[in-house]
């Protein structure tokens, strides 16, 4: 009998005065609560109300019968004066205490209780909360007004009456219920409804759903009408900006079973029919919220499962039932249909999908793997089929699962997905009419900005592209088929603006516009994305990597050649963007670009009025020529003049052609001569012309240096009409130009503003001298020039107090001097050369060099950073005059004496731009070889330093070539070996390969140098000064950083598609940086003469050094990972030493071979081993004492060292066939007698070595013609016949006998620098930095290229049979060879499912809970498992784990700071996150216990005693809780006394016990598996 019972009988049965007590309690109650409800009166409260509840259920039999009347007054009286009140005061909102909510639920209880006592009473509880929802909707108050103004009712507590009353009305069905209670239902339904809008998600799962659902079940009548208002509200949740996006799907669940029912039985409104619901579901698989997504895949889970089990009559609204469709977006193309016919293919692809989308929110890659080929289900199912019919699945499901790949951790899904994407035919799925495209311009692109997608596939080989890159193109061309040309523009405008509006990199950029440059004229782009395009270069492109910045533009402007629609853009926009683009980087006259835009310009146009035509091209170079040539009086050359010029320029170089001449109905070049000629006019007439601007006459030679830069830089050329044309223009105006140029910097240059002028008139000289090439005349012009220049300048005053126009005429004469003498210094020598190269000797005699241009003090406007700039300028011009007169004048003109310590001081004060021209003019003095060491070394101390400042400039790399060249000049290395000069070049070689670890291409530029200087004539045995350099150089190379490799595989692939963009001379650095290194390295070390001692002994010092560098690198780092960088250095100081054995002088022989078998004794890389075995089998083959020392090893080594041993036997095959003949029958004897013994060993690897070995011996000693061999030992046969017999080790002895080492390499014929340094690391596995393709080595010494070749060593290989090697079997070989496994891919076959039945999907547990049909309830009644006596935290954490995953409603731990264990996290998972953990320490177990045998719970100990029930006969009660024993002690006594029960678990085996988690999980499963078994019994 439970309490209840027994207190009614209490009552019934005694004299209880029910009334009395009753209303004393009320009075009580009531009387407290007129002083006002009180916080501190909770608990009071709680008491009261449950006793006035407990009472009212006691007596119910009482007042039903006798005191109705009583009994209605008094509910009544306590709704009035009880409930009411406490309705007014309980705040939930604002107080979460826990009484709080218990004295909310006696209070739901006691108002149920009240209210249900008659009709017309509950119609008066309605009509009075009905009454606060009004008021509350008609604030529409916000949570935090409950707080400010304390009389309002809260809506919590409101509901969670009307919550207890409508569950008492469903657990009444006799009740009588009437029409207008319904109505006033329908109107709670309805205000309810409203109000969800301003309630939290929380409230809205937690009451009004469950209230909500309750009235649906009250009220049949309005069923449907009250369905259809939820309906309504969640449109308006979808449409309306809410802001908890929660909402719309936590409703589409709560009411899942009236929306969606299992029966199928549909009411009137099926929302599957409406677009509407499936924009919201799917806006939920998109959700950034998981919940969301969980709850939304929940919905579709459903609706599929109830498609597929009801087919056609999903929806039965009328229809004919031919097939219903429902989910139409667009005519023929629903976003979702099912049909009976299809139901096999629609189940499979929307298996498909849910799986997808569902494994999708995992993390953990291996799991989502096997699933990610099903996307070509999903691609499939979206293309149209061949027959007439709809597509299976709507493009906008596949955009789900795409996003969500793109979204993913892994980079592995992410390419799956991108893949996917771009694998899509366009041309047979309905991607317009599913408004597909504006995905595929959209998101899809975007979601291809990861850079890493773009990294070539492993083992493809350097140069390839990566397979997205292809497939890009592919997908772009597929689209141009594909659509229609109204639709090519939406989506290619769509594209452009994309690329040039989201964030990209580079390098996603880059293979993003190549593909598009790829596609095939379309005229489409309109003149928006021009701009948007115009919007990018002006400002992104300017912060790309200069690398990929001209490859970058270069496709730019191909796709705007290709997709520009003339009659969209006009050509002032088009022209505008292609003055935009780099010449250098991109636009250089005469590549393929320049040509595409020649080509784009000549296209024929249809309107002859048009823009685009030839006239139309005509009339408007001639507008904005004349546009720029206007000036006023006072406007004033600046550098913004530029910009025009170049638009004209460019323009007028584009049309120069011969296509563009026919296009224009006129000769070729006319436009240039006719642009020509007015610059000629204006020219000539600049000093004639008194009132002539000089702005005009600085437009004009503006002008015409930008045309001259933009015919290219060298191209002053007769064959080239355009250049013919700009040469006479210089010709017929030089003389002016020469008066203007030398008037304007004596007198014309008097402000700040005018340094441009001078800049501008150094180009013009620049220019003159370069149009003149050759021309005797021009060099007349140009002494005039100087001597104008000269002259007056000599006769200047260099001092600090110069004014700003003396200053600016020293400025622009030096830099005249300066143009000219830098124009000289590159020109061949010429009369005209040398009668000015005299001039400037001449000036340079009478010229006090100066270090320092000083800033005109009385001129306050220049300021003082400004000057620096122009200060430099100064002096860079009189070093480059001081250049030439070192370099050309014939006269000593200078003292070398006198000149090095200014250019020491010039180079500690100037600025980078000086200092290259100081460092050049250093190294000619110092290869004049009169300077002494002191001196020298003071020289090269400032250099150095002055590098040191330039690290961080631009122009570095120019200080890096102009240091190198002074530094490793012969002259010094031909310094005695220990001057002081010597060692300061090791020291900055140290330094400059330490600057190269983060800097490519700094130690390539000491390189070059080195070995320009030591391969001259005599010069390499100066190498003796530099061996530990160069050994460093040898084992040189970083492991490369991925992105750093990335950027090489890009180029490489670029230039060997051979992509057309202008040169790159950095990328060059950046592409083979370490391996031009090693080229040059190893090529210097083979210009070494093994017939010359002295060389052979410098090799013998790089052996020696490269020895001891092995050592100390594997001392220096445990990492023993293949191609770990110390595996790689190894690697290459071991190939140098192979190199170079055979130079090795007679008295190391014995210590290289000592050292070789002790390295073999440790060497872990085959790699190197088999290096290490080459070198062996050479000296063996060199020197005859070495042989005969050989059989020793083998006892040196038995037992000991399995690895040394194989290499014995390695080194054994390949000597004997090379052997003097007369020696290899005793060889091959003792061989075989040796070998043999090993054939049994017990070492698996060395016994499959020795008898491939035997074999192989065996068989050369019958090639070699040693029948005394074979007829010797005829037991032998047997052995080798019974190795090939199918035996288990026989395949791996096949595999090593077909190997690269035993079967093809010929130790001395493939000795070449090809065997040694690409295709031994190619099959040994070495990453591809390692590998140098053989042709590299003649490019360093052209001679190698005609034939001859280093003289110990060829290039390549005699023709071989390398190529039938399969490095995979040889890696196999080199390798443990267990380890050779092949994975597979999923496809089709099971998979590892991470899917969850949408039956059992735990969604919000308080809605699910109150859903009774379809979702499985919570656990939170289940089993609780207590690990308090368990202190191991691994068998902790994997008992969480497995309690998570069978669903345990509650983990008892001893300590919660287990939790935070890293070992308990690493077997747990991340369980502890979704499962209620709760604490109880050992000591508290005994109490905790009882506590738990007090709810309801069986006690089960999970132990072995004599008591134990064995587990096959034990049935767990649902409330059952397990508790596990100490790893070592197990359950203790005084617990077990306690239990309900011991249960164990049957043993078979020897050993006393399992471990705690093993038998743990054995019971949770088991418990888990009776609860499903019950729970499938009972549905069925
Ligand atoms: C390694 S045993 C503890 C030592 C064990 N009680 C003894 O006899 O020495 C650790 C725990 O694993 C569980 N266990 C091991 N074998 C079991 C079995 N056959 N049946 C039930 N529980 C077992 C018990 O909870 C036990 O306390």
């Amino acid at each position: 009998m439970d309490t209840d019972d027994f207190l009614k009988t209490i009552v019934i049965n005694s004299n209880f005065d029910l009334k009395e007590t009753l209303s004393k309690l009320v009075s009580a109650t009531e009387s407290r609560l007129k002083a006002g409800f009180q916080q501190a009166d909770i608990n009071l409260y709680i008491h009261e109300l449950a006793t006035i509840n407990q009472v009212l259920i006691s007596g119910e039999g009482f007042f039903n019968k006798e005191n109705k009347n009583y009994l209605i007054t008094t509910s009544d009286r306590i709704i009035g004066n009880i409930c009411e009140p406490l309705v007014q005061s309980v705040l939930p909102s604002t107080d979460s205490g826990t009484n709080l909510q218990v004295l909310l639920g006696v209070l739901g209880q006691l108002y149920s209780q009240c209210a249900l006592v008659d009709e017309e009473t509950l119609k008066n509880a309605l009509c009075r909360l009905e009454g606060h929802i009004n008021i509350f909707l008609n604030e529409k108050l916000s949570k935090s007004n409950f707080e400010s103004d304390k009389g309002l009712v809260d809506f919590r507590t409101v509901i969670e009456v009307l919550k207890y009353i409508v569950s008492a009305v469903c657990k009444r069905p006799d009740f009588k219920w009437t029409k207008e209670q319904n109505e006033k239902l329908d109107a709670l339904f309805e205000k309810l409804v409203t109000s969800l809008d301003i309630l939290t998600v929380n409230v809205i799962g937690t009451l009004c759903i469950p209230v909500l659902l309750k009235i649906l079940k009250i009220n049949e009548i309005s069923y449907t009408e009250n369905v259809r208002k939820v309906w309504s509200q969640i449109l308006l949740f979808s449409t309306s900006s809410v802001e908890d996006k929660r909402k719309p799907f936590i409703l589409l669940c709560g009411f899942a079973n009236q929306f969606f029912p299992v029966d199928g039985n549909v009411c009137n409104l099926d929302i599957r029919r409406d677009t509407q619901f499936w924009t919201i579901l799917q806006a939920g698989l998109h959700s950034k919220d998981s919940l969301n997504r969980k709850r939304a895949l929940y919905l579709l889970k459903r609706i599929v499962d109830i498609c597929e089990r009801d087919g056609a009559d999903v929806s039965s609204e009328g229809d004919s039932g031919s097939g219903q469709h429902v989910g139409h977006s667009e005519g023929r193309h629903p976003v979702f249909w099912w049909e009976r016919g299809q139901s096999k293919a629609l189940s499979k692809v929307w298996e498909d999908f849910i799986l997808l989308a569902e494994v999708l929110e995992e993390k953990q890659v291996h799991v989502i793997k096997p699933l990610l080929p099903r996307m070509d289900t999903l691609l499939k199912a979206c293309t149209l089929p061949k027959e007439t019919g709809r597509a299976l699945l709507h493009t906008s499901w596949l955009k789900v699962v795409l996003l969500r790949c793109s979204l993913h951790e892994s980079l592995q899904v992410i390419r799956w997905g991108a893949n996917t994407a771009l694998a899509l035919d366009v041309r047979h799925c309905p991607v317009i009419e599913q408004g597909f495209l504006k995905y595929l311009s959209g998101e899809m692109l975007l979601s291809l900005r990861e850079p890493k997608l773009y990294v070539r596939e492993v083992g493809s080989g350097t140069g390839s592209m990566p397979q997205i890159a292809e497939r890009l193109v592919t997908f772009f061309q597929g689209c141009w088929h594909a659509l229609p040309s109204s639709h090519r523009g939406v989506y290619f405008c769509g594209t452009v603006e994309t690329l040039c509006g989201g964030d990209w990199g580079p390098i996603p950029l880059l293979f993003t516009l190549r593909a598009l440059a790829a596609l095939p004229p379309a005229p489409c782009l309109d003149a928006n994305t021009l701009r948007a395009t115009r919007k990018w270069l002006t400002a992104d492109l300017v912060s790309m990597y200069s690398f990929y910045r001209g490859m970058i533009q270069v496709f730019f402007v191909k796709i705007l050649t290709k997709l520009i629609d003339k009659t969209l853009v006009p050509l002032e926009e088009v022209l505008q963007i292609l003055s935009l683009v780099g010449r250098d980087e991109c636009l250089v006259r005469g590549s393929v670009v320049w040509q595409d835009c020649v080509q784009f310009l000549a296209q024929p146009v249809e309107d002859d009025t048009s823009g685009w035509s030839g006239r139309g091209i005509k009339m408007y170079i001639h507008k904005i020529l004349k546009q720029y040539l206007e000036t006023s009086i006072d406007s004033k050359y600046s550098t913004a003049d530029s910009v025009p010029a170049l638009t004209v320029a460019r323009l007028v170089m584009l049309t120069s052609t011969d296509t563009m001449a026919t296009k224009m109905e006129e000769s070729p070049c006319k436009t240039v001569a006719e642009v020509c000629e007015q610059v000629i006019s204006v020219v000539n007439s600049i000093n004639s012309h008194v009132y002539m601007s000089p702005h005009l006459a600085d437009k004009a030679l503006l002008l015409l240096n930008m045309l001259a830069d933009e015919m290219g830089l060298s191209a002053w050329s007769s064959d080239d009409p355009v250049s013919v044309i700009l040469q006479g223009t210089v010709d017929r105006c030089k003389g002016e130009m020469v008066r203007y140029i030398s008037t304007q910097i004596i007198q014309g240059c008097t402000q700040m503003g005018d340094v441009w002028r001078i800049q501008l008139y150094m180009d013009s000289v620049s220019m003159l001298g370069k149009a003149g090439g050759g021309h005797p005349g021009q060099g007349a012009d140009l002494y005039r020039l100087l001597e104008t220049c000269i002259t007056p300048f000599l006769n200047l005053q260099f001092t600090q107090s110069s004014g700003l126009h003396e200053k600016l005429q020293q400025l622009g004469c030096m830099g005249v001097l300066g143009t000219v003498a830098n124009f000289l210094s590159n020109s061949p020598a010429t009369q005209a050369c040398s009668d000015l190269i005299g001039q400037l000797s001449d000036f340079m005699k009478k010229w006090k060099i100066i270090t320092n241009f000083n800033k005109p003090t009385m001129d306050i406007s220049v300021n003082k950073q400004e000057w620096g700039k122009f200060s430099s300028q100064f002096l860079t011009s009189q070093w480059q005059v001081v250049q030439l007169v070192l370099d050309r004048s014939c006269g000593p003109c200078l003292d070398i004496q006198e000149l090095l310590p200014l250019a020491r001081e010039a180079l500690t004060v100037g600025v980078e731009e000086t200092a290259i021209v100081v460092l050049k003019c250093l190294k000619l003095a110092i290869s004049k070889n009169t300077v002494g060491e002191e001196a020298l070394c003071d020289i090269l101390d400032g250099s150095w330093m002055c590098l040191q400042g330039a690290r961080r400039t631009i122009t570095f790399w120019d200080v890096l070539d102009a240091f190198t060249c002074l530094a490793f000049h012969p002259a010094l290395l031909v310094s005695p070996k220990n001057s002081p000069v010597i060692a300061k070049l090791n020291i900055y070689a140290e330094g400059l390969l330490e600057l190269g670890q983060d800097k490519n291409g700094v130690v390539n530029a000491m390189c070059d140098q080195l070995y320009a200087g030591l391969t001259g004539p005599g010069m390499i045995i100066n190498a003796s000064k530099f061996v530990p350099l160069i050994v460093q150089l040898c084992m040189f190379g970083n492991l490369v950083q991925r992105c750093v490799r990335q950027v090489y595989d890009i180029c490489a692939a670029l230039e060997m598609t051979r992509e057309h963009c202008p040169d790159n001379p950095r990328l060059n650095i950046v592409k083979n940086e370490d391996i031009e290194v090693k080229v040059k390295v190893i090529s210097l070390l083979c210009h070494l003469d093994p017939s010359d001692p002295s060389h052979c002994h410098l090799a013998t010092s790089v052996v020696k050094e490269c020895l001891k560098k092995y050592v100390a690198v594997s001392k220096g780092s445990a990492n023993r990972f293949s191609n770990s960088l110390v595996h790689r250095q190894r690697h290459r100081l071991i190939q140098t030493v192979l190199l170079l054995q055979g130079l090795v002088t007679k008295d190391y022989v014995d210590e290289l071979w000592a050292e070789m078998w002790v390295s073999l004794e440790v060497e872990t890389q085959p790699s190197v081993r088999h290096i290490l075995e080459w070198v062996i089998i050479w000296a063996l083959h060199r020197h005859q004492h070495l042989r005969l020392q050989l059989w020793s090893i083998f006892d040196k080594y038995r037992n000991t060292k399995h690895l040394t041993m194989s290499s014995l036997l390695c080194i054994v095959i390949h000597l004997g066939p090379k052997l003097p003949k007369e020696e290899q029958e005793v060889f091959y004897r003792q061989a075989l007698g040796n070998v043999l013994p090993w054939c049994m060993a017990h070492h698996f690897q060395t016994r499959l070595y020795s008898q491939a070995v035997l074999s192989k011996l065996w068989a050369q000693a019958g090639r070699l013609g040693l029948t005394a061999i074979h007829t010797a030992n005829p037991i032998l046969q047997t052995i080798v016949d019974f190795n090939q017999e199918n035996r288990n080790s026989t395949k791996n002895v096949r595999k090593l006998l077909d190997s690269f080492f035993f079967k093809f390499l010929d130790f001395k014929d493939d000795f070449s620098l090809e065997t040694l340094y690409k295709v031994m690391p190619q099959m040994t596995g070495l990453s591809e930095e390692d590998w140098i393709a053989p042709e590299l080595f003649p490019m360093t010494c052209p001679a190698w290229a005609l034939g001859s070749g280093p003289t110990f060593i060829n290039i390549r290989n005699p023709p071989n049979q390398f190529d039938k090697c399969d490095p995979s079997l040889w890696k196999y070989t080199t390798l443990k060879l267990a380890e050779a496994e092949v994975e597979e891919g999923g496809g089709e076959r099971d998979v590892q499912k991470k899917i969850m039945p949408w039956r059992q999907m735990l969604l919000e547990e308080e809605v699910v809970s109150e859903v009774d049909h379809g979702v499985k309830v919570g656990p939170t009644d289940g089993l609780v498992v207590v690990t308090s006596l368990i202190n191991k935290v691994p068998n902790l954490g994997g008992l969480c784990r497995t309690s998570e995953i069978f669903g345990v409603s509650e983990y008892v731990l001893g300590k919660l700071q287990y939790v935070e264990d890293t070992s308990f996290q690493g077997l747990s998972v991340t369980a502890h996150k979704w499962i209620p953990i709760t604490e109880v320490h050992e000591t508290d177990l005994s109490d905790y216990l009882q506590q738990r045998r007090q709810a309801g719970y069986t006690l089960v100990g999970v132990e072995q005693t004599a008591n134990s029930v064995s587990l096959t006969d034990y049935t767990f009660p649902t409330k059952t809780l397990l508790l596990l024993g100490n790893e070592k002690e197990g359950i203790p006594v005084d617990l077990i006394s306690q239990l309900d029960v011991c249960v164990e678990i049957p043993q078979q085996g020897v050993i006393r016990s399992l471990n705690v988690h093993v038998s743990g999980a054995i019971l949770i499963w088991e418990y888990r598996r009776q609860q499903l078994m019950k729970e499938t019994s009972s549905s069925s």
